[in-house]
C-alpha cells in the first residue's frame, strides 16, 4: 500500500498545518470551550519535552487528577468527553497562544509552557516525521530543515509559537520552563512547578519524582508497558514508543552542517528580534 499523501494527512486551520487527527469541527468549536478555574494547561511546541513535563506534573498531585489527551486531538465528541470528567483536569496542548480557547485566558487558568532549543526541537521533529505514520514523509534532513525554517510543518512556525507565548511570560498564571534547565537541574524545576501549582512537596518526594522522571525510567516504563502505551500528550500520535528517542541536549550538532547552522542563526536573530531572550 502506498503512503498516504500529504493532503490526506494535513489540513490548514487559521493558516496553521494540523494533522487530520485534529478535526476542523473540533478546532472551530474550541472557541466555545468551557474551561474550569482549576484546569492546568501543559503547553508546548511539539518535541519540546511535553511528556517529560506531564510525567513530572502528574506525580506531584496526591489528589485525583486526570491527564487528558491534547485539547486539539479528536473530533467534536472531545468537548463532551472533557466536560464529563469530574476530577481536576491537566490538559496538554500544542496550540499557540492566539488559538487557545478564550475561556482559559478569562478564567486565568494556570498554564505551564515548556520550550526547548529550536535546533534540538527541529532534529527531534525530523525523527518524529520519519517514524510517525500520521505525519507526511520527509526524505532527508536537508529537506526537513528547510520546511522547519519556513514553518511548513505541523503546528506551524516554532518562532511564531514561541513568541506568541513569550509575550505572556510574566502573566501570573503562566510558568515558562526550558527543557535545558530541566536537564541541568531537575529538582530545581520540580520545586518551581510545585510552588507555582501551590503544592507542598517534601524534598524527599521531589527526589523520588526526579528519579521516576528520568529519560531511562520513562522510556523503560513505556517499553514494559507500565504506562498506557496508547496514551500520549501529543496530538500527533497515540503511540508512546515514538516519544522517547534520545533525550539529549545538543543532538543538533550531529545533524546541522556549518552552513545550515549559519542560516539558522540568521533566521533566528531576525525572527527573535521581538524576543526578550
Ligand atoms: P528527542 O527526540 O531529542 O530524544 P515531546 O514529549 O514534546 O514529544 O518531546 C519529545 C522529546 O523529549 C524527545 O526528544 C524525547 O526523547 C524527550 N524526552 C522525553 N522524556 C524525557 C525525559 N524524561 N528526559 C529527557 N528528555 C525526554
Amino acid at each position: 500500500m502506498s503512503n498516504p499523501s500529504e493532503a490526506e494527512l494535513i489540513h490548514m486551520f487559521k493558516g496553521i498545518p494540523f494533522t487530520t487527527r485534529s478535526s476542523p469541527e473540533l478546532l472551530k468549536s474550541l472557541d466555545n470551550f468551557d474551561a474550569r478555574e482549576d484546569d492546568v494547561l501543559l503547553v508546548s511546541y511539539p518535541k519540546s519535552g511535553t511528556h517529560w513535563l506531564a510525567g513530572v506534573v502528574t506525580k506531584l498531585y496526591n489528589t485525583q487528577v486526570t491527564l487528558t489527551s491534547p485539547i486539539e486531538f479528536g473530533d467534536l465528541s472531545k468537548l463532551e468527553e472533557l466536560n464529563k470528567l469530574s476530577s481536576k483536569r491537566l490538559i496538554p496542548t500544542h496550540l499557540d497562544y492566539n488559538m487557545l480557547p478564550a475561556n482559559f485566558k478569562n478564567k486565568k487558568c494556570k498554564m505551564i509552557y515548556i520550550s526547548r532549543n529550536p535546533k534540538d526541537t527541529a532534529v527531534s521533529m525530523y525523527h518524529y516525521y520519519r517514524d510517525n505514520p500520521n505525519l507526511p514523509t520527509v526524505d532527508t534532513w536537508t529537506a526537513f530543515f528547510d520546511l522547519f525554517l519556513k514553518g511548513d510543518v505541523v503546528c506551524g512556525s516554532w518562532f511564531d509559537h514561541f513568541l506568541s507565548w513569550e509575550e505572556h511570560e510574566n502573566d501570573k498564571n503562566i510558568l515558562f520552563l526550558f527543557y535545558e534547565d530541566m536537564k541541568k537541574d531537575l529538582p530545581k524545576t520540580v520545586k518551581e512547578i510545585s510552588l507555582f501549582l501551590g503544592l507542598n512537596i517534601s524534598n524527599n518526594k521531589i527526589q523520588e519524582i526526579c528519579k521516576k522522571s528520568s529519560f531511562s525510567e520513562m522510556k523503560s516504563d513505556t517499553e514494559k508497558e507500565n504506562s498506557d502505551s496508547s496514551h500520549t500528550v501529543c496530538a500527533l500520535t497515540s503511540n508512546r514508543k515514538l516519544i522517547f528517542r534520545k533525550g539529549a541536549v545538543g543532538d543538533w550538532k550531529n545533524h546541522f552542517t556549518p552552513k545550515q547552522n549559519r542560516t539558522f542563526e540568521e533566521i533566528f536573530n531576525e525572527k527573535m528580534k521581538l524576543s526578550k531572550k
